[in-house]
């Protein structure tokens, strides 16, 4: 264990742009650092390093964390293993802790237990390969099973003999207690007499990332009904079930380079699609997948390929685990099989090509395979579509990225032949009642939903003065990457157009008058992005949703859930906007000019309050002339709004 005091050493030591350096290209910006991000691909930099506050923080994917979270997602590394890279990084001593005797007696039980899952894991592949009833019985098995030597080698197979006790007496023999026999599950014990758990089986070791044995899998050669075809190791201090996944040792580096994890039931499964030279597999054995499982997938990629060959109902029921992993962010494909083939039987039957390339053809993203598979079901049913809807709307709604939300949104509403709008207003539904119990959630990102018919908020209705600040906020924050076109006027009376990004053009023309929010919430709102944008990034909607103050949080929230219409004027008066970029210029335009112009009128009851007060003639006619001028700005900006609305 790493000293608290090398720990700390190491924190102070650590400059955070000094290892993203080594990894990724910086530049400076502002008082940050900003490159392209090395945790998903993009072209234009959003990987920002703080080294002031020594974070980085990923706009594009939302990555954040300090240098040793740099480095454990960046290098796989275990928290320990990031700890002593910084520590040699750095030329800092690691001090060894002193393990108190009961953690020292853990360390050393788990170590016995390593210990001899690797002895017996010895044993056993030595009795497949050597001895009479390994070679005759195991081996001639795998054989016929079509595994290659190198495969049997690699994966570490082996045969436990038949012998009641085989391997037990032999460990015996070596100096190993049948309590900790018994205690690692290979030794079982009935009354006064041990036996191999694991006898007449091939065994399949299973191991830990990191390569060690942490327990073992067996199968059965006969078709004994009565006997389970494979059992495993019991659960102890180093083999925990759910946190496992078979074969990830060997399939991690494959993981990470294609970027996609195949998961598929059994070891055999596996084991027939790495002699294909389809590594990046693993298996849950037989279990359903659990959140354990699906984060250490997640250390190495987001995209998991689920390969079934399971019937439909088989399939269903696995529904709610699959829900699981969307809710961690990742995407998930399935390939379905044919018919009575399992990933192994269907491998051997075709060349690795062939199955190279029915995984690629047949990998169907799981929110439209549901989508699907649920619609057949309803055969035209009004009321089972309607829960059909309910449960696709229930699934869309726990993927944390908005973005990815509403292109889901856009693609079940075809297949169910469902209009849009109403997909995404269950799926508002759902988010904004997760939100209201203070879950992680976000919005579906939709330009088009701010068309949405839904009657303004009472809190708007009730405050007029703020709502041009909130609207001014709001679009803000849902449109301030997008771009709009601006014309400008040249010296020599040409115009161009020009595009330019809507938070550009915002905290541009709000800071240049230098104009305040009344609500200090707002305010302090504006003042964040501001504060981003002129470090030359755009704060994004989770940044916010996730602020510190949740005074800032809880309005951003608010503003962002709140489908406000505000082209009621353009219904009115029968005005299409045709594109998407224009509608948001209207809207911007429209935003700033009221804000502005209900500025003006404050301005000018100020001004006309202030007349009153004051008696000397000179400075009141100071103060007339003022006033001539706010009313003049306020006609102003009036005829501007008029044409705006109009246009
Ligand atoms: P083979 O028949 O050897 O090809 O195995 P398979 O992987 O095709 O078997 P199957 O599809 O029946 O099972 C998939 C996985 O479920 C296996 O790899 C095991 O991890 C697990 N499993 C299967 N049968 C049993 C059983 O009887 N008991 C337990 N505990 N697990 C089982
Ligand atoms: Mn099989």
């Amino acid at each position: 264990m790493i000293a608290q005091e090398t720990i700390d050493q190491i924190f102070s030591a650590v400059r955070i742009e000094e290892v993203v350096g080594d990894f990724v290209t910086l530049k400076r910006r502002g008082v940050n650092m900003i490159g392209l991000c090395p945790f998903h691909n993009e072209k234009t930099p959003s990987f920002t390093v703080s080294p002031v506050k020594g974070i980085f923080k990923c706009f594009g994917c939302g990555k954040a964390g300090n240098a040793v979270n740099f480095l454990m997602e960046h290098e796989h590394f275990t928290y320990p293993e990031a700890l002593r890279f910084l520590a040699r990084k750095y030329q800092i001593e690691v001090e060894e802790e002193e393990v108190s005797p009961g953690q020292q007696e853990e360390i050393n039980e788990r170590e016995r237990l390593f210990n001899l899952n690797q002895f017996a894991a010895d044993y056993f592949i030595h009795t497949l390969h050597t001895m009479e009833e390994g070679k005759a019985v195991g081996l001639s098995y795998l054989k016929e099973r079509e595994i290659r030597d190198d495969i049997i080698r690699k994966f570490q197979i082996g045969y436990c003999p038949s012998v009641w006790d085989a391997f037990t007496s032999h460990a015996q023999k070596n100096g190993y207690t049948t309590d900790i026999l018994v205690e690692s599950g290979l030794t079982l014990q009935k009354e006064e007499r041990y036996y191999d758990r694991f006898h007449s089986r091939i065994i399949f070791p299973i191991h830990s990332a990191s390569g060690r044995i942490i327990g073992f899998g067996g199968r059965i050669l006969s078709a004994d009904k009565n006997r389970p075809k494979y059992i495993n190791s019991p659960e102890s201090s180093i083999y925990n079930k759910s946190k496992s996944l078979y074969g990830l040792y060997f399939a991690r580096n494959a993981i990470a380079s294609h970027d996609d994890c195949y998961l598929v039931e059994g070891y055999t499964d596996v084991i027939a699609l790495h002699q294909a030279g389809i590594e990046q597999t693993v298996a849950s054995s037989g279990t359903s997948l659990t959140q354990e499982q699906i984060r250490l997938i997640r250390r190495y990629t987001t995209n998991i390929t689920i390969l079934y060959d399971g019937d439909p109902a088989g399939i269903k029921a696995s529904f709610r685990g699959i829900d699981m992993i969307l809710e961690e962010g990742m995407n998930v494909r399935i390939v379905l099989f044919p018919d009575g083939e399992d990933p192994d039987s269907f491998t051997r039957k075709h060349h690795p090509d062939e199955v190279k390339a029915f995984i690629a053809n047949h990998a169907e993203n799981f929110i439209l395979f549901k989508t699907h598979l649920l619609l057949k079901e309803t055969a035209g049913d009004p009321i089972r579509k309607a829960s059909l809807i309910k449960e696709i709307v229930a699934t869309i709604g726990l993927i944390p990225d908005g973005i990815t939300q509403s292109v889901y949104v856009k693609e079940c509403a075809e297949v169910m032949e469902v209009p849009e709008q109403i997909l995404m207003n269950e799926v508002r539904k759902i988010v904004r009642s997760k939100l209201k119990k203070g879950l992680p959630a976000t919005e579906p990102t939709d330009i088009i939903a701010v068309a949405e018919k839904t009657p303004p908020q009472e809190e708007f209705a009730l405050d007029p003065d703020e709502y041009q600040e909130k609207e001014l906020i709001r679009l803000l924050l849902l449109y301030g990457e997008a771009e709009i076109p601006i014309t400008r006027l040249h010296e020599n009376n040409q115009e161009e157009v020009s595009m330019i990004q809507v938070a550009d053009f915002m905290v541009m023309d709000l800071s240049g008058d230098d104009l305040h929010f009344r609500n200090p919430t707002l305010e302090a709102v504006f003042s964040v992005y501001r504060e981003g944008f002129e470090q030359g990034r755009i704060p994004s909607r989770d940044q916010f949703i996730s602020h510190a103050d949740p005074e800032i949080s809880r309005t951003a929230i608010d503003l962002m859930v709140t489908p406000y219409e505000l082209s009621d004027n353009w219904e009115k008066n029968n005005i299409f906007i045709e594109t998407e970029e224009k509608r948001i210029k209207q809207l911007v335009f429209t935003a700033i000019l009221s804000f502005k112009g209900k500025k003006l009128d404050t301005m000018i009851a100020e001004k006309l309050l202030e007349i009153q007060t004051i008696t000397d003639p000179a400075d009141q006619a100071i103060l007339l002339q003022e006033l001539k001028n706010l009313k003049q700005s306020s006609m102003l900006i009036n005829k501007e709004l008029g044409r705006v609305i109009t246009r």
